[in-house]
């Protein structure tokens, strides 16, 4: 048997079929290159989330089942190991209150392992998109989903823990040596915890992995006595992804 019949590509030998096969090569590289542009330009794949677009399974492990996303909810979704992770600290609770749900990374989890969930984003596109990715789930049933500031609707909720994942400002953040809590949107850390507080003490805040230590731990001081509180930092695939506060009830044990 000759070594070319052995191999699985024959390789051109005479300078015809080598341009042939060349020019066969090129095309399908375009055409495969065009399949995924044309994927990308149908998933709002901007230049400034293609990153995330590659890392799209470790947002979504059912993506390819039809999870829908708009350019901001590429860059700030909770990746789904981390936000099962955070889920699981409240397995078996009642209602648990998304401040911040964007396009549903953590209201999905929550639904998966809670009894109820309350997901709020003041952006109706959001809230839109968190229940088509809920569905894709199949956790919609268990999910209130609000378009409404979770400011003003705070005074009239009532829940056994509160999950806040504020904006951080877009994928800029990470260029801050120390990010502060006053660079949280759209209001800063303190603000923000002290209205949760007022909802419960069991918070649990999603927050980036340069954030400043100092300032993070003493947001258990703002209440008197001071809550309990634990730090942890989330990877995925080995690389650090931000930094999770847990408050309250929450900490060392389930709700
Ligand atoms: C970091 S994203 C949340 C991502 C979410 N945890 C997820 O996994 O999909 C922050 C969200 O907060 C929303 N938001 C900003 N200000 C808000 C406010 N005052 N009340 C409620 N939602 C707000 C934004 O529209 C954005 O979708």
């Amino acid at each position: 048997m000759s070594p070319a019949k052995d191999s699985a590509v024959v390789l051109p030998q005479t300078r015809k079929q080598r341009k042939r096969f060349k020019r066969k090569v090129k095309i399908r590289v375009k055409r495969k290159t065009q399949k995924v542009e044309k994927l990308k330009d149908r998933e709002n794949v901007t230049p400034l989330v293609k990153k995330y677009w590659l890392q799209r399974y470790d947002l979504f492990s059912k993506y390819d089942v039809g999870i829908r996303m708009d350019e901001e909810g590429w860059f700030s979704v909770t990746p789904e190991e981390i936000a099962a992770l955070q889920a699981s600290r409240c397995s078996g609770a009642g209602v648990i209150i998304d401040a911040f749900a964007g396009v549903g990374g953590n209201a999905i989890q929550f639904a998966q392992v809670c009894h109820h969930v309350i997901a709020i984003d003041i952006d109706p596109k959001k809230i839109e998109l968190a229940f088509h990715n809920a569905k894709i789930y199949g956790v919609e049933d268990y999910i209130d989903f609000i378009v409404g500031d979770f400011f003003q609707l705070a005074p009239s909720l009532k829940g056994d823990a509160v999950f806040l994942s504020p904006p951080w400002g877009g994928p800029s953040y990470k260029a801050k040596e120390n990010y502060t809590l006053d660079l949280l949107k759209p209001k800063d850390g303190h603000s923000l915890f002290q209205v949760a507080q007022e909802i419960t003490p069991n918070i649990i805040m999603y927050l980036p992995r340069n954030i400043d230590m100092l300032q993070a731990s003493e947001l258990s001081w703002l209440s008197s006595p001071p809550l309990d509180m634990e730090i942890e930092e989330n990877f995925v695939r080995g690389r650090s992804k931000g930094i999770t506060l847990y408050f309250g009830n929450i900490v060392l044990q389930s709700l």
